[in-house]
């Protein structure tokens, strides 16, 4: 069923659990950001799907977390030095290619939910925002997905081009005022480690009309602290384990 994002964590909150996230697919059990992994998060029973986005040199937008080939690839050198059929002919894993985005938006849409994570990294990738829009509105993909950044300055740009796109700001650390951030740059969602979210920030932001989102959370510390912080999402590189656990907290 197609269901707007927003509507998404309105239908989680109300049986008392947060939405879960496949951090990269399902990595756990796949080579991560590739089809096989984002088509096995969706059979764990993920409600979104989280994935990394650069673009090539020919100025596609191209899933994969690193802006180097070597870690998940059998390529050398950066992402953006490659015209993206090049980077197709790599193997990220398995004998999985490097996805293009739109693949994996029509894959997951009307399914999932999507959460493109834009590594808008130095030099800065001219038109990355546009180029995302512009595709995100011919899939008429807009409702569905969010977008997210540990590049603020990208967010703030993308929800001035479309209002209605509900877009996340990524934080590694954890700031004094989360809400502020959230409003200065116009964000729906706060996303930070889950180390860095406690009960305060959660009231925080969602008296600030916002969700939280947290990442990665793998392991029982981490399960155990959102159980706590009742963020309104969780991303997990473990979904299936992980996802097993937060069906417990609707029934218990
Ligand atoms: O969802 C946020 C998270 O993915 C940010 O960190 O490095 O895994 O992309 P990273
Ligand atoms: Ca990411």
């Amino acid at each position: 069923m197609t269901l707007p994002i927003r509507a998404r964590y309105e239908a989680a909150h109300d049986e008392g659990r947060p939405l879960l996230g496949g951090h990269r697919g399902n990595p756990a059990e796949h080579p991560e950001n590739t089809m096989r992994s984002f088509r096995s998060a969706m059979a764990v029973g993920c409600d979104l799907i989280e994935c990394d986005v650069h673009l090539s040199s020919d100025g596609r937008l191209v899933v994969i977390h690193d802006h180097t080939l070597e870690r998940t690839t059998n390529g050398t050198g950066l992402v953006r030095d490659h015209t993206a059929a090049e980077l197709r002919k790599l193997d990220a894993g398995d004998g999985e290619k490097i996805p293009l985005l739109q693949e994996v938006v029509e894959l997951v849409i009307g399914k999932v939910g999507l959460v493109i994570e834009l590594k808008q990294v130095p030099p800065l990738y001219e038109g990355l925002e546009d180029k995302l829009l512009n595709m995100l509105r011919q899939l008429g993909a807009v409702p569905e997905c969010a977008v997210v950044s540990f590049n603020h300055s990208s967010i703030q740009q993308i929800k001035k081009m479309e209002p209605s796109l509900q877009v996340g700001i990524l934080e590694g650390a954890k700031p004094l005022h989360p809400a502020r951030m959230l409003r200065e740059v116009g964000a729906d969602v706060y996303s930070p480690h889950w180390g860095a979210a406690d009960p305060h920030v959660v009231k925080e932001v969602h008296d600030a009309g916002g969700a939280v989102g947290v990442w990665p959370v793998d392991d029982e510390a981490a399960i155990a602290w959102c159980r706590y912080c009742k963020p309104d999402s969780i991303f997990s590189n473990r979904p299936k384990e992980v996802g097993a656990e937060l069906r417990n907290w609707a029934t218990v």
